[in-house]
């Protein structure tokens, strides 16, 4: 039997979304743990981070002509619950996490070398959506370490975890 939620518990319901840290370039580069990230597009590819407008990275992201989205995995958990929890504001977040600066090949900001997938995109596209802003880029450039294994990856909702058995 179902039974009637509210909005917020149809939210809930997902069980979990790939995380991600942002990246983007500044006077001081900075990084942002994200599990709002989605693809939007094959043909051109590409990929869409939402940002809330009170997040310090959000103005950075405004103003940029690109982004990198880089996929941690498991191991990385302490960086990103370091990069989702201080500002870039106050802190430099590659040294609060011990995360290292590598150049990338087509864009301004800065990937993070530790990450098996960096993915640079070059913004495309600005949608406000109620309370987060879509930043979209086109994928220009990517990297992925030739271990990289798609079960280290983290899944974030409430909880972390990583992908469970393979139904197909
Ligand atoms: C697992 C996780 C996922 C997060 N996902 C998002 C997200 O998708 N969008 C967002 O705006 N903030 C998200 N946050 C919160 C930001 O990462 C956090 O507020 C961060 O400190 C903002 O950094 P900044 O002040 O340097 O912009 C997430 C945090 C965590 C820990």
């Amino acid at each position: 039997m179902k039974k009637v939620i509210t909005a917020d518990d149809a939210q809930d319901a997902f069980s979990g979304f790939p995380v991600v840290l942002g990246t983007v370039a500044s006077a001081r580069d900075n990084i942002i743990t994200l599990a709002m990230c989605h693809i939007f597009s094959f043909r051109p590819p590409l990929i869409g981070v939402g940002i809330g407008p009170r997040r310090f990275s959000h103005g950075l992201f405004r103003e940029s002509r690109d982004f990198a989205v880089n996929i941690p995995n498991r191991s990385m958990l302490r960086a990103v619950e370091i990069c989702g929890s201080k500002s870039g504001k106050n802190v430099d977040k590659f040294e609060a996490a011990g995360l290292t600066r590598e150049k990338a090949e087509r864009i301004s900001a800065p990937l993070i070398a530790e990450c098996p997938v960096n993915i640079e995109c070059l913004k495309v596209k600005e949608v406000e959506a109620g309370d987060h802003t879509w930043f979209i880029g086109e994928v220009v450039a990517a990297r992925k370490d030739e271990s990289y294994d798609k079960a280290e990856m983290l899944l974030y909702w409430g909880e972390y975890r990583v992908i469970g058995d393979l139904v197909k």
